[in-house]
């Protein structure tokens, strides 16, 4: 198999999660639904998982990139709204589009932020071709089925020089590093979620957010793919080997 093949199959087996989805075409259907259940949950378990840091954390990379008055973000996968708050802030009322599959997180989102939303999936933006300067997705290149095509639509729905910037966790690669993660994030997180919650549903979230980080390609492997996809200047910034900023430029000469 070559190195090229290899990393397909690579990307292809890591999308499955054990206990989730049987097959890949189920993904959607399967992602959709949990989200679909747990979104109540969310907020919650995010702010538990981030131990609070987590809009101060989104907002320093969003600024880092570059976002600011004036510029126009698509955020996808946009959740309950927590990226997408922080772009608001610095881009401004009427900057920001979100796009998520699951009407019950666009729903939260909706109540939160009032800004224009979609839903639809990452493979598929019912977008403008050249309308962002900036496509932004937060914590779910993990559940995107196809992750080519969803780079595909981002590279499309940018504008030429536009931006893709990427907040994704992957499994700490040293052992003890690791183990801890497992650890706090597999079996402490989703206790505490059930006791903050009393619904077996907040520990299945949290339960499913640590099996696919387990699973899910290596950060080099990511910023592979995005070069593959048409990206140039790509890079990523990591803290603890666990939280990663990937960055990609949609070419200049491109329309
Ligand atoms: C972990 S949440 C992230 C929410 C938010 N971006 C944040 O920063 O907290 C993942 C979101 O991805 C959405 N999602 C999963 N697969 C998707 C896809 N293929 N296309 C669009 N949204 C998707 C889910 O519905 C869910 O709302």
């Amino acid at each position: 198999m070559s190195n090229v093949e290899d990393r397909q199959d690579t990307v292809r087996s890591q999308m499955l999660v054990d206990g989730y989805y049987a097959d890949p075409a189920q993904r959607l259907r399967n992602v959709r639904a949990l989200f679909n259940r747990t979104a109540r949950y969310y907020d919650g378990v995010n702010s538990l998982f981030s131990l609070g840091s987590g809009a101060w954390y989104r907002r320093t990379r969003l600024r880092r990139a570059g976002v600011r008055a004036g510029v126009r973000v698509v955020d996808v996968a946009v959740g309950t709204g927590a990226l997408a708050r922080e772009a608001l802030r610095l881009a401004g009322n009427d900057a920001v589009i979100g796009v998520d599959v699951s009407e019950e997180m666009l729903a939260i989102a909706q109540r939160k932020l009032g800004i224009p939303l979609i839903q639809a999936t990452a493979e598929a933006l019912p977008l403008a071709s050249a309308s962002a300067d900036y496509v932004t997705m937060g914590y779910a290149l993990r559940h995107v089925a196809d992750l080519k095509a969803a780079f595909r639509e981002a590279l499309r729905v940018l504008r030429p020089g536009g931006r893709i910037e990427l907040l994704e966790i992957s499994a700490p690669r040293n052992k003890f590093s690791r183990a801890f993660a497992a650890f706090f994030i597999g079996a402490v997180l989703p206790v505490l979620s059930l006791l903050m919650t009393r619904d077996r549903r907040s520990s299945t979230l949290m339960r499913y957010h640590w099996k696919t980080i387990l699973r899910y390609i290596p950060p080099d492997t990511v910023l592979s793919v995005m070069r593959e996809s048409g990206f140039i200047n790509v890079s990523r910034f990591s803290d603890f080997d666990l939280f990663h900023h990937y960055s990609g430029q949609k070419p200049k000469d491109t329309d």
